[in-house]
C-alpha cells in the first residue's frame, strides 16, 4: 500500500484546527497537537474512520522544550500552523496575562513549532507550512491592539520565510479567515452570519493539492454578506 503523505496541525481540539485535521483524513495520516488530550482523543477517532493513521499530541505550544521533546523527530509533509487566541478588549483593559499569551500563541509557538519541522522539510526538498492568519493581518479595529499586532506579525513572517524557503522547494502559504463560528468568540456571540470551520478547512484543501510548480501564496475567505449591510443596518 502506498504511504500517505502526513499533516502536522495546531490547535486541532477544536474549531478551525479541528475541521482542517477531519479534512485532511481522507488523504494524509495526522499529527494533531493542542492542549486539551480529550478532544484530541475524539477527533483521532473521528479521523480514523476517515483512513488517517493518527497520532494525538498534548502539548501546549508556547513552551519551547515541550515542542522540542514532542515535535523534533516528526516529519511531516504538511504543518498547518492554526493554534492562536483572541482577547479583544481596549488596551488598557487588556491584562500582562492576556497580552503574553497572544504573544506567545500566536507569535512565539510559531517559532517553536516552525523551527521544529521545517529543517526535515528543507533537507527532503519539499513541504508545505500553511498558516492560519486573519483578515486581522491587514486590517486594523479597535480593540484588537494586540491580536491585529499579532496577525500583522504573522503576515510579514509568513511572506519573509516564504521568499527565504521556495527555492528549496518547500511552499509557505498563508489563509486569511474573516469571521469564523468558532469558541475563539466569548459565548454568548452571535456567530450565525459567520462562515464555518469547514469552510476554512476547504481552503487549506485547496492548498494543499495545488500542483507541485505553483506557490497560491496567500487567499482570504469570508463570509459573502457581511454582519451590517452598507448602510449600517443588520441583516
Ligand atoms: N474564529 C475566527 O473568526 C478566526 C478568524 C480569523 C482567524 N482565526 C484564527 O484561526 C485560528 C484558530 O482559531 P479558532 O477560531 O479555531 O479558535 P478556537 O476554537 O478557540 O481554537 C483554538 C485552538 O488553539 C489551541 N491552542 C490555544 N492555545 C494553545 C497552546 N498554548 N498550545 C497548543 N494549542 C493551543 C486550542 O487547543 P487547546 O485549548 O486544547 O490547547 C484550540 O484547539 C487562530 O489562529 C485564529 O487566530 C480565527
Amino acid at each position: 500500500m502506498p504511504t500517505r503523505p502526513t499533516a502536522l496541525v495546531t490547535g486541532a481540539s477544536r474549531g478551525i484546527g479541528r475541521a482542517i485535521a477531519l479534512e485532511l483524513a481522507s488523504t494524509h495520516d495526522l499529527v494533531v497537537v493542542a492542549r486539551t488530550a480529550r478532544d484530541l482523543w475524539t477527533l483521532a477517532d473521528e479521523a480514523t474512520r476517515r483512513g488517517a493513521q493518527v497520532t494525538p499530541i498534548e502539548c501546549d505550544i508556547t513552551d519551547p522544550a515541550a515542542v522540542d521533546r514532542e515535535l523534533d523527530a516528526v516529519d511531516c509533509d504538511v504543518l498547518v500552523n492554526n493554534a492562536g487566541v483572541a482577547v479583544l478588549k481596549p488596551f488598557l483593559q487588556l491584562t500582562p496575562d492576556e497580552w503574553h499569551r497572544m504573544v506567545d500563541v500566536n507569535v512565539n509557538a510559531l517559532y517553536h513549532v516552525t523551527r521544529a519541522v521545517l529543517p526535515g522539510m528543507v533537507e527532503r526538498g519539499r513541504g508545505h507550512v500553511i498558516t492560519i492568519s486573519s483578515t486581522a493581518a491587514r486590517n486594523t479595529f479597535v480593540n484588537g491592539s494586540c491580536y491585529v499586532g499579532t496577525k500583522h506579525f504573522v503576515r510579514g513572517f509568513c511572506e519573509c520565510l516564504m521568499l527565504e524557503v521556495r527555492d528549496s522547494g518547500v511552499k509557505v502559504s498563508m489563509i486569511n479567515p474573516g469571521s469564523v463560528a468558532t469558541e475563539l468568540f466569548p459565548a454568548g456571540t452571535d456567530t450565525s452570519w459567520m462562515i464555518t470551520p469547514e469552510d476554512v478547512a476547504l481552503a487549506v484543501r485547496h492548498q494543499v493539492d495545488t500542483p507541485p510548480h505553483l506557490l497560491q501564496y496567500s487567499v482570504e475567505v469570508r463570509p459573502l454578506t457581511p454582519k451590517r449591510r452598507r448602510d449600517g443596518s443588520a441583516r
